[in-house]
C-alpha cells in the first residue's frame, strides 16, 4: 500500500482509518474520498488530499485513481442496518451499485480493494456461537443481502479477474472520535457518551442480547494487516471473521458501572433494531483469520471501557 483511497473518510472508520494510514505511510497519497455534506475537517482535511468520491459516480472515482496513482480502494461507503431497513433500496444501490464502480475501476486499473462485511451477514439460522468461518448466511435485513452479495461480489472479481479483493467481517464497533450512524450496534458506542455526561442511558436492545463488539483501534489493525496479508497464505478473502469481545446490554453497563459509580440506565425496545441483532452472531469463530494472516486483537471490555471513558471525557471536556 502507497496510494490509498479511503471511501466514505469521514465515517466512523473512515476518519480514523485515514489518519492511520497517514502516519503510516507518510511518503504515500492517502486520499480521503467523501460526499458533499460531509466534508472532511480539521486536521483530516489538514493533513492529506482530498476529493469528491462518490461510489455512484464511477467516472468520479476512475478519475481520482489515475489522478494519485491509487493501489487500494477502502470502500466503506455504506448505510448500517437499522438505516438501511428505513431505505433498502438506496442501501441496495450504495452498497451495490457503489461496489461494482469500485470493482470495474480496480480491474482496470489495477487496484487492491477493501469492502468491509459485517456480522449483519448472518442470519437467524447461522450457528450462534461460535459462528464458524464458513457456515449458513441467510440475513434477514437489507443490510445483510448487501453484505453477502458484498463477499460474493468481490471473490467473484477475484477469481475472474485477479482483482486482490479482502476483507473482513467487522462485530460492532465502538470508538470516541466520529459516531456510527443508524447502526444496530451503535448502543455500545451511545452507552459511554451517557455514562460520562452523566445521563441515565436508554438501551434499545433488551437484557440478553449478546452480539460481537470491538473497539476501533483492533478494527483499524484488522484493516490494515489484511490488506498487507501474505497473499499465499490466504485460503479465504472475503470476508474474515475477526472477534474480540461479546456483551450483552448488561454486561458492558456493570463494566461501566465499575468506572462510573451511580450510573443509571433504563430499557426502552426498538423493535427494528431487536429484530435484527436477534439474527446476529452471539460470538464469530476467528480462528481463519488467526490462521491464514495472523489476527489477534488487544483489547477487552475493561481495557476498553477505560480508554473510552478517558478519551470521551477528554473530547467532550468533562474532568
Ligand atoms: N455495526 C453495524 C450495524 O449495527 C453492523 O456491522 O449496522
Amino acid at each position: 500500500m502507497k496510494n490509498v483511497l479511503v471511501i466514505g473518510s469521514t465515517g466512523q472508520i473512515g476518519s480514523e482509518l485515514t489518519m492511520k494510514l497517514r502516519g503510516m505511510i507518510p511518503e504515500g497519497n492517502i486520499v480521503a474520498g467523501y460526499i458533499p455534506g460531509a466534508e472532511p475537517k480539521g486536521a483530516l482535511l489538514e493533513s492529506g488530499p482530498a476529493e469528491v468520491a462518490d461510489v455512484l459516480n464511477g467516472a468520479q472515482l476512475a478519475e481520482i485513481v489515475k489522478k494519485y496513482n491509487i493501489d487500494t480502494v477502502y470502500n466503506l461507503a455504506a448505510l448500517l442496518s437499522a438505516v438501511a431497513e428505513s431505505k433498502p433500496l438506496l442501501a441496495w444501490r450504495i452498497q451495490m451499485d457503489g461496489l461494482i464502480n469500485i470493482l470495474e475501476i480496480a480491474r482496470e486499473q489495477g487496484c487492491a480493494v477493501f469492502t468491509p462485511s459485517s456480522i449483519g451477514s448472518f442470519g437467524p439460522n447461522t450457528p450462534r456461537v461460535g459462528t464458524p468461518q464458513d457456515t449458513i448466511q441467510r440475513p434477514k435485513s437489507m443490510y445483510g443481502v448487501t453484505k453477502v452479495a458484498t463477499e460474493l461480489l468481490s471473490d467473484y472479481y477475484f477469481s475472474k479477474y485477479g482483482v486482490d479483493t479482502r476483507s473482513v467481517r467487522f462485530p460492532g464497533l465502538i470508538s470516541y472520535t466520529t459516531l456510527p450512524g443508524g447502526g444496530t450496534t451503535d448502543y455500545a458506542v451511545d452507552i459511554y457518551y451517557s455514562a460520562v455526561k452523566g445521563e441515565e442511558f436508554t438501551c434499545p436492545l433488551n437484557p440478553g442480547t449478546f452480539m460481537d463488539m470491538m473497539y476501533m483501534p483492533d478494527a483499524l489493525k484488522a484493516a490494515v494487516d489484511i490488506m498487507d496479508a501474505d497473499p499465499s497464505r490466504l485460503i479465504h478473502r472475503n470476508s474474515f471473521n475477526i472477534a474480540s469481545m461479546s456483551f450483552d446490554p448488561e454486561i458492558i453497563y456493570k463494566k461501566i458501572c465499575e468506572h462510573v459509580p451511580g450510573f443509571k440506565m433504563k430499557y426502552v425496545n426498538d423493535p427494528v433494531r431487536q429484530k435484527i441483532a436477534d439474527s446476529w452472531p452471539d460470538r464469530m469463530d476467528d480462528s481463519c483469520a488467526r490462521e491464514e494472516w495472523d489476527w489477534k486483537p488487544s483489547y477487552d471490555l475493561e481495557a476498553m471501557t477505560v480508554d473510552m471513558l478517558e478519551n470521551l471525557r477528554k473530547k467532550l471536556n468533562l474532568a
